[in-house]
């Protein structure tokens, strides 16, 4: 499918940020985006986690040419953008957070509707293709406002495929959407990434980015957090964590140096959490440390520690 259209970069990379910024041009100057560098494989599902407010939707807007950056660099498919604003555009392909669907044309019309605003020559429509790959065949003729929820993110995609754009930019796409759908989302936008479509996209949740994604961005407060693979950042829960409640508040500095010898100590009144990897660290070191300390110790628990808890960790630690 892409193939047909574009080149691969002599990088093999579909996007590439170097320092990106963005303050907000408002009262706050809240900076949304503070010296962001990444890079994006051609061919990957790359996942964009974080937070509410951390600056997924403005990273990719500013990919997509809907926000102006303050200062870096951005380029899309070979294309920098500042140089190549028309054709870093073509590049891509959005469905963006907001279900902005047009409720009085059927899917096909949007589609026909679309491709000609793209400049897309009549002969290589590809409506029908689309319809078909989005399982809307038998939708085409209906309003689009009758679609269900589903229906319409599906849409949303065929839309934004209708100039064959090589990547394809996905904010949040199963938001607000049960369980089962879910999956079926997750199937199709593994279809379109068979087909050669290098996939962005921002999500809260952490099963849809350890289901679909080969790599992981974390996004926090404006500046990345994390930057790996999945398999790397799921090795990283491969952690355990031990809770210990002590009778009294009082932990010395010498018990805290024992500690930190077992993994990441946090501390909190009487509570301490110590993360650790018991590839490297044995229970029974563990309780041969504890042991030789002098916290009086009242619950002693563990526990494996999932992506979700590296996710809150890292946002909390930053
Ligand atoms: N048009 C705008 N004008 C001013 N500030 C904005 C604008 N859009 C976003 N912001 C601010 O920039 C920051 C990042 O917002 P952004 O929408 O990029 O976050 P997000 O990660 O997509 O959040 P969510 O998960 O809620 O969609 C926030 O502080 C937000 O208030
Ligand atoms: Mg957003």
């Amino acid at each position: 499918m892409r193939e047909k259209y574009w080149e691969i970069p002599y990088n093999k990379l579909a996007l590439q940020i170097e320092k990106l910024n963005k303050i907000y041009n408002d009262e706050t100057k809240n900076i949304a985006l503070d010296d962001i560098s990444l890079n994006v494989p051609v061919g990957s599902i790359f996942g964009l986690l974080g937070p509410n407010g951390a600056g997924k939707s403005t990273l990719i807007n500013i990919i997509s040419g809907a926000v102006i950056k303050t200062s870096g660099r951005v380029v899309v498919w070979g294309l920098d953008i500042d140089t190549y604003r028309k054709q870093s555009k073509l590049a891509v392909g959005v469905v963006p957070q907001e279900l902005n669907i047009d409720a009085f044309f059927t899917p096909k019309e949007t589609l026909n509707l679309h491709s000609g605003m793209f400049n897309v020559p009549k002969g290589k429509w590809r409506t029908d293709e689309l319809l078909e790959l989005m399982d809307l065949t038998d939708k085409s003729e209906t309003y689009s406002r009758k679609l269900s929820g589903g229906m319409r993110r599906r849409l949303l995609v065929a839309k934004a495929m209708v100039h064959s754009p090589p990547i394809v930019i996905l904010d949040e796409p199963t938001a607000g959407v049960d369980v089962e759908l879910r999956q079926k989302l997750w199937n199709y936008f593994k279809k379109l990434n068979e087909l050669g479509v290098t996939i962005i996209l921002t999500t809260h949740y952490l099963e849809e980015a350890e289901f679909l994604c080969d790599h992981i961005a974390i996004i926090n407060k404006g500046r990345i957090i994390a930057n790996e693979t999945k398999k790397s950042l799921l090795s990283k829960s491969n952690q355990k964590v031990i809770f210990i409640t002590l009778n009294n508040n009082k932990i010395t500095e010498k018990d805290k140096n024992s500690i930190k010898n077992i993994g990441h100590v946090k501390i909190r009144k009487n509570k301490i959490e110590i993360y650790f990897n018991p590839k490297y660290t044995t229970m029974n070191k563990i309780i041969e440390i504890i042991y030789k300390t002098d916290l009086k110790i009242l619950d002693l628990s563990t526990k494996n520690v999932s992506l979700e808890e590296v996710f809150i960790n890292l946002i909390k630690d930053n």
